[in-house]
């Protein structure tokens, strides 16, 4: 039986990087289901198919050929075949992902290629439903969250240093916004599974957050 580990949150909560570190570390597959809806947000715009046009996005979700690729501890993402990497990165992206998934039909359309991921000895999935919908059954759920300001401050950090012209307030609004639209909606909203451990990790390092981790990983006997 291959084993699940699930890692929830919202944006800037740490949740990518924890989790690309853990699957690495116990050599198990990896699911960024954020990145399967913002593949549809940049497919969609690149199709012409408009955001409430939901029978086309589900066609979309349907036909569309999505590949992802693990180079020197980078993430990449191919859509048909061209690196969209950086497209599908953009804060634009983001939020476009995050109206698409508002809607119940998209989520149900991408539950199939989810749980697809989920084979070999292990699976580590990051998302904001992987442990109340996608995976309910996995073996160790955490919630990773941090406060507003922590993450827009780390956001902020990471578009300076790729040397974008970005306003910390405005960053601010935005992760209050995205929050706001992921914990309200009626289908699948963030929330944290009744079996997952919460961990904040707002004056936490990365490394502190894994070890943590791994302590779970161990009490359950994962490895
Ligand atoms: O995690 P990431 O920021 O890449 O996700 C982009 C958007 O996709 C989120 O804001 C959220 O609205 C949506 N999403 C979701 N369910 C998931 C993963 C992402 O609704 N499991």
């Amino acid at each position: 039986m291959t084993k699940i580990i699930t890692i929830d949150g919202p944006s800037g909560s740490g949740k990518g990087t924890v989790s690309r570190l853990i699957a690495s570390k116990l050599s198990f597959n990896y699911l960024d289901s954020g990145a399967l809806y913002r593949a549809l947000s940049v497919s969609s715009a690149r199709h012409g198919v408009n955001l409430r046009n939901i029978k086309g996005l589900v066609d979309l979700v349907e036909h569309m050929d999505v590949r992802f690729e693990m180079d020197d501890g980078n993430f990449q993402m191919f859509l048909d075949e061209i690196n969209v990497s950086d497209e599908m990165r953009t804060e634009d992206a983001g939020v476009r992902a995050s109206k698409i998934a508002f809607y119940p039909e998209i989520r149900e359309s991408l539950l199939k290629r989810q749980r697809k991921f989920a084979f070999g000895v292990g699976l580590v999935a990051d998302g904001r439903d992987m442990g109340t919908v996608v995976f309910p059954e996995a073996d160790l759920k955490i919630y990773l969250t941090a406060s507003i300001e922590e993450r827009a401050q780390r956001r902020y950090k990471e578009l300076i240093d790729k040397g974008e012209d970005v306003s910390l307030r405005a960053l601010a609004k935005q992760v209050r916004d995205r929050d706001a639209r992921d914990m309200n909606r009626e289908v699948s909203p963030l929330v944290a599974a009744d079996d997952a451990v919460t961990i904040d990790t707002s004056e936490m390092t990365v490394a502190r957050v894994l070890n943590s981790i791994f302590e779970l990983v161990h009490a359950k006997r994962l490895i």
